[in-house]
């Protein structure tokens, strides 16, 4: 078993990221003992795919760092990294370009959501994420992915390139990758905006108020939590009773993960309840959760030396670990890999 998942060092964790991967990558990690079975890394190079500031992304990416390890992530027993450090993962991208079909990408949703009626305007980074992301996860032959729904679009197109790569230019008794399974959590694996039920929770959304972010202090989290678009209605005793109500489901969804209960579980200790009642219970589960994160973040933040270490010495473990993929891709399309790097 192999775990690799990966997330953007732009904007800070929010509550979606957590709740949706992350939790599930500490998870993963205390199950699997062994060294090198888990990787986790920053993807530094799927963020200059759009518009950035290169002073913030080295920033962006210490400070993620430093908030997966307040999450939980062990440096010591998974394999913390970031991208541009492996330089297998860029190498890997282009190998598997002559595989991935245009028709393939120009179906991903992200990418017509992000590009919208603009897509001569945007960059091939964009265009190639996902095949970048498929690199991310074939190259250490990763069996599971953990990752939010929506990255499962993503993992299903790395399964078709695997499979493509691997009928095209290897024998059925000697495939080259390992076909990845997406692994998304049974409940929020999409958690929603607070100011619309509709729209994803995301660090992109230029208002502050439509997320949770793991470094708010609590005053900040209850604030937005009261101020959270809702309906007037009570909640319902029954599960039914959210169809067409999606910013009461949504708050009932991250109240039934942070206290991992069912969302019937929920209702049926809350149902019947106004959101001046339920509002205040949900905000003092998330302090109770994020608090010792938020605690254990900003002392890290301060001991930049200690997360350029981490970072290093998991990009030298990774570049290990990559090395046989790389090379027998290299040797399948009938190519000889130069030993510069
Ligand atoms: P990113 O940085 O947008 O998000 C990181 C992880 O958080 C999950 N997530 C959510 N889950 C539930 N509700 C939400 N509102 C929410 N928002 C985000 C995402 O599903 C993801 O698991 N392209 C990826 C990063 C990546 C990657 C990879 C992931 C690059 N290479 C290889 C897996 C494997 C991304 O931008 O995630």
């Amino acid at each position: 078993m192999r775990v690799v998942s990966g997330i953007q060092p732009t904007g800070n964790l929010h509550l979606g990221n957590y709740l949706g991967a992350i939790r599930n990558w500490v998870a993963m990690q205390d199950q699997l003992s062994e060294d090198g079975q888990c990787l986790f890394f920053l993807a530094d190079l799927h963020a200059i795919s759009q518009p950035h500031d290169p002073a913030d992304l080295h920033k962006g990416t210490l400070e993620m760092t430093a908030a997966l390890v307040a999450c939980g992530i062990d440096p010591q027993r998974s394999i913390l990294f970031n991208q541009a450090q492996v330089p297998a993962h860029a190498e890997l991208q282009w190998l598997l370009g002559g595989t991935a079909r245009m028709g393939w990408l120009n179906r991903m949703t992200q990418w017509k959501d992000k590009a919208g009626k603009n897509r001569e305007g945007q960059s091939v980074a964009l265009f190639g994420y996902p095949v970048l992301q498929a690199a991310d996860v074939l190259l250490y032959q990763a069996t599971h992915v953990p990752v939010g729904e929506d990255q499962k679009q993503h993992l299903e197109l790395a399964r078709d390139i695997a499979q493509k790569f691997n009928n095209d230019f290897t024998s059925e008794d000697a495939p080259v990758f390992t076909l990845p399974d997406a692994i998304v959590p049974p409940q929020a694996a999409r958690i929603m905006s607070l100011r619309n039920g509709d729209a994803k929770m995301s660090k992109s959304d230029p208002s502050d108020m439509s997320r949770i972010n793991l470094s708010d202090d609590a005053e900040t989290i209850m604030k937005k939590v009261k101020k959270a678009k809702t309906d007037p209605e009570p909640l319902p005793c029954e599960k039914a009773g959210l169809t067409h109500r999606p910013e009461a489901l949504n708050l009932v969804t991250i109240y039934a993960a942070l206290k991992e209960q069912t969302i019937e579980e929920v209702l049926r200790d809350h149902g019947g309840e106004g959101f001046g009642a339920f509002k205040p219970a949900l905000g003092e589960a998330l302090i109770e959760t994020l608090r010792p994160i938020s605690d254990k973040f900003t002392t890290l933040l301060d001991d930049r030396e200690s997360l350029d270490a981490i970072l290093a010495r998991g990009a030298s473990k990774a570049r290990e670990l990559a090395g046989p993929t790389l090379d027998a891709t290299y040797r399948a399309l009938g190519l000889v890999r130069g030993r510069s790097i």
